[in-house]
């Protein structure tokens, strides 16, 4: 093999382009980039970064999840900013709590970590109307995401708000901050078909509107394949082209894989805005789950063909508390089988496989910044891409990316065994240090939890009777359906519908209703009685019904309570598009059909619980909550309230909601989010083995199916406090909330399997300086202040089974005892795979150590 360094092409000049057009009078240029990398502080850098969206948690979490993110191997953290929590009223800002952006860039900058700021203020990322603020919306003539007047103003307003709130903290990185990148706009390029030629202007309206913030730092526009490049706002002098020229926007990528992404300019940095670790839940689907040997094959695959910057999206997901939520139907928990988990957990193995990787990739870091890869294929779905520091040395990697057959290559004079859809790392073109489908880091396979039903009786609860329809004074009347979200302007889910329909002497009594709603979900009551329930899903929120009623001679009522679950947040003209009841038709025995939609309709918005408050703290013990011996389950609009100690700890909470239907919940005040427990998947498309091999798409090994998406819901421990908490429930279509209980977990049964030929952690590499004779290691680790309690399997030799069922095979040395005293008591302990150190129960055979522990608080 020729292990030549070869000339550095033309395209790799050092065309670092310094971002000084921008920031009056500081003369610092920390972050700029070049055709291969972001440079930071004068050096290309190679950066792995993950997505953590500030009010998807709690300020009292932030420091712990980022700390677990820079262990796990991140660099920096990305977030959107979220425009409708921080501006509520047009001129009001909010940024207290958990949408505290200052402090949040601050708890990262305080890790040493890094911030790429995606300002937008277009979020989409499943957030309520992907994060603008509905008044925006009540802006006479204004269209959003287009080349418009009235919308630009805004989005610049607030581009500068957020600019210069960061200026003002010191936050950019060339005032010793931590931010190095920021984002306009957010995937403008799946949707600009839809805006015509305003489409894009508006692209070029908003990079130059960016620049125009002197923020010191490049701009992305990711998914944007016409990121404009460069802008030449004045050609006037080779000067100003060439600071022009440095306020480019790099187009980035998003999607499962980006490896064949390049960039819209040869002077561009090959980088990955949003690698799915998962997906999100809605609900009415099954959980997605993205295995995480294909994760970690994109992600090499990605730094193999010339990528330097990556963000995980989700790093860490959390939680859609409130009415955060996106739509339509997005599920409150907003997990993303991310690495670490919904609340906060390191999820096992896909951290520790992350984390070793970004390990491996550190070690050729000093390559990948010297040159562009070499390209060697290797033979039918085989390559290598290999990368020379100017010394002549070299990093590798090794590509199978066949999805079905194992293969062994020969490269640089040696074997390798790649397993299909596999890259093997190999930072000194020898040794492989990871290999992508190989995981021997830790797996977590099942919790412990304390599982306390809230209450012991029934008679602890109180409730409160929501009477279907109108409630109040102000409701109003038009003769025609109204669509919901201009009625309501999102103040409520809900908007009661109603009307009465006239049966005369002689008519027939029973009839049909024909009920069409654009979304999201509808309760049909007549006379006061529930008769039906209709509700769309995420990939279509319309439905319809239709019922078969009863009437009575007279007058009869007719009240729907149209609901939304989340405004839309994706595509074009997401903005305008509408939800509630567009059709009602009234069908007789004969079928005689009388649209009745524009009779005359009352409508109230929002139901009178939450006016009256019911949710507060401060209502808790007003006497328009009822209390008896006989608590009414199981019927639809009732509110709930009930006192309950929480368990003691510093742990999440969850609430397990399976015994209810649909409705929100609310811990002292604070409403931890829509549940909707009673809306099951289809009960196929999942698979119990899933192959990770060949392309990934998030219908790809789905878990969970016929089953609630979600029946846990977090409750932040900050949110509970020693002694009573009150919880309450508005429960819309019927439950038993007696069955409600609160969980904490305990403790985590882990597990390692690494046999004596698998790599040697990445990690005792770096801490060996080198590639010595290192054997591969079992590492067992509890999350911080946990221990481990117990070892209830160790073997070496030929164990049997998946984690969890180990059994001793027929090659077994019993190791337990040394496994013991090396790890029981101890927050986390390694244990070297070789015959060496834990025996030779089987000579000349390969041998592999199986551990199964507890960790405990
Ligand atoms: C992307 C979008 C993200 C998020 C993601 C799906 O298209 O940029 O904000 O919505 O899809 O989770």
């Amino acid at each position: 093999m020729d292990m030549k360094k070869p000339l550095l092409p033309s395209a790799l000049v050092f065309v670092s382009v310094f971002v000084v057009c921008c920031f009056d009078g500081a003369l610092s240029a920390s972050v700029t980039y070049d055709n291969r990398a972001l440079i930071i502080d004068g050096k290309r850098r190679v950066l792995q970064s993950g997505s953590i969206h500030y009010p998807r948690s709690t300020p009292e979490v932030w420091p712990e999840l980022i700390r677990k993110s820079k262990e796990g191997g991140l660099d920096v953290i990305e977030t959107y900013v979220f425009w409708n929590y921080h501006e509520p009223v047009r001129g009001e800002y909010y940024f207290e709590g958990r949408f505290d952006l200052v402090k949040f860039a601050k708890t990262v900058h305080e890790a040493g970590l890094l911030v790429h700021l995606r300002i937008g203020p277009y979020a989409c990322a499943e957030w309520n109307y992907g994060g603008f603020p509905l008044w925006l919306h009540f802006i006479p003539g204004i269209q959003f995401r287009t080349t418009n007047d009235l919308f630009k103003q805004e989005m610049l307003r607030f581009l500068t708000k957020i600019v210069g709130l960061m200026k003002e903290e010191k936050l950019f990185a060339s005032q010793g901050g931590p931010i190095i990148l920021a984002q306009v706009e957010n995937e403008y390029e799946l949707v600009e078909w839809a805006y015509g030629v305003a489409g894009g202007l508006y692209v070029k309206w908003a990079a130059e509107a960016a620049i125009s913030l002197n923020t010191t730092v490049p701009w992305v526009m990711c998914r944007q394949g016409d990121a404009p490049d460069p802008i030449f706002k004045d050609v006037s002098s080779s000067l100003s082209a060439f600071i022009m020229r440095s306020c480019v926007q790099i187009n980035t990528c998003n999607g499962f894989y980006c490896d064949r992404f390049t960039p819209n300019s040869p002077l561009k940095p090959k980088m990955w805005t949003e690698n799915y670790s998962g997906w999100f839940k809605s609900f009415g689907y099954p959980i997605p789950h993205r295995p995480v040997e294909d994760l970690a094959f994109a992600v090499a695959r990605f730094f193999e063909t010339g990528g330097t910057f990556q963000n995980y999206y989700m790093y860490f997901g959390g939680t859609n508390f409130g009415r955060t939520a996106g739509g339509p139907l997005v599920a409150t928990s907003y997990d993303y089988d991310a690495p670490i988990d919904e609340y906060g957990f390191i999820r096992q193995p896909k951290w520790g496989h992350l984390r070793n990787l970004h390990l491996a990739i550190k070690l050729c870091d000093e390559y990948l910044i010297s040159s562009d890869p070499t390209h060697l294929q290797l033979g039918n779905n085989l390559e290598a891409h290999i990368y020379y520091k100017p010394s002549n040395e070299c990093a590798a990697f090794l590509a199978n990316y066949g999805s079905e057959q194992d293969a062994t290559v020969t490269y640089n004079g040696a074997s390798y065994f790649l397993p299909a859809w596999s890259v093997s790392i190999l930072p000194d073109c020898k040794n492989v240090v990871f290999n992508t489908a190989k995981v021997v880091s830790q797996r977590n396979f099942a919790y412990t939890t304390t599982d306390d039903k809230l209450t012991l009786s029934a008679t602890s609860w109180s409730w409160y009777i929501e009477k279907p329809g109108v409630w109040g004074n102000n409701s109003f009347t038009e003769s025609r359906l109204l669509e919901q979200i201009n009625t309501t302007k999102d103040t409520s889910d809900y908007l009661w519908y109603t009307t009465s329909i006239n049966i005369m002497p002689g008519q027939p009594k029973d009839a049909f209703l024909l009920i069409e709603s654009l979304g999201h979900a509808a309760l049909v009551f007549v006379n006061k009685k529930l008769v039906a329930f209709g509700y769309g899903n995420h990939d279509d929120a319309s439905f319809s019904i239709f019922e078969k009623i009863s009437l009575v001679k007279g007058n009869n009522t007719l009240d729907i309570l149209s609901m939304m679950v989340g405004l839309q947040n994706f595509g074009p003209w997401f903005d305008v598009q509408g939800a509630g009841v567009f059709s009602v038709v009234f069908v007789d025995p004969w079928y005689n059909k009388y649209d009745i939609s524009s009779e005359e309709w009352t409508y109230q918005v929002g139901l009178e619980g939450e006016y009256l408050g019911l949710d507060e703290v401060i209502q808790a013990n007003s006497s328009l909550w009822a209390k008896g011996n006989i608590l009414p389950i199981n019927s639809s609009l009732i509110w709930y309230k009930v006192s309950f100690s929480a368990p003691q700890g510093k742990d999440p909470l969850a609430l397990n909601l399976t015994s209810m239907g649909k409705g929100q919940a609310w811990v002292n005040g604070q409403s931890i989010g829509r549940y909707w427990p009673a809306y099951l998947s289809p009960p196929d498309g999942c698979t119990e083995n899933c192959d990770y091999r060949g392309e990934y798409d998030s219908t790809k090994c789905q878990q969970s199916c016929g089953q609630p998406a979600q029946t846990l819901y977090h409750v932040p421990r900050s949110w509970v406090h020693p002694g009573e908490n009150l919880l309450v429930l508005h429960e819309e279509l019927g439950g038993d909330p007696t069955q409600i209980s609160v969980l904490t977990r305990t403790g985590q049964e882990i597990c390692s399997i690494v046999s004596e030929d698998d790599p040697p952690p990445a990690d005792s590499w770096i801490r060996n300086k080198g590639f010595g004779s290192q054997s591969p290691e079992a590492q067992l680790t509890c999350e911080q202040g946990w221990h481990i309690t117990s070892i209830n399997f160790a073997s070496f030799g030929s164990p049997q089974g998946n984690c969890g069922s180990f059994k001793a095979g027929a090659c077994h040395a019993n190791i337990l005892s040394m496994v013991k005293k090396a790890c029981i008591g101890e927050e986390q302990c390694s244990i070297p795979v070789s015959a060496a150190n834990l025996g030779d129960p089987c000579p000349d055979v390969l041998k592999t150590l199986a551990i199964e522990a507890i960790c405990s608080e």
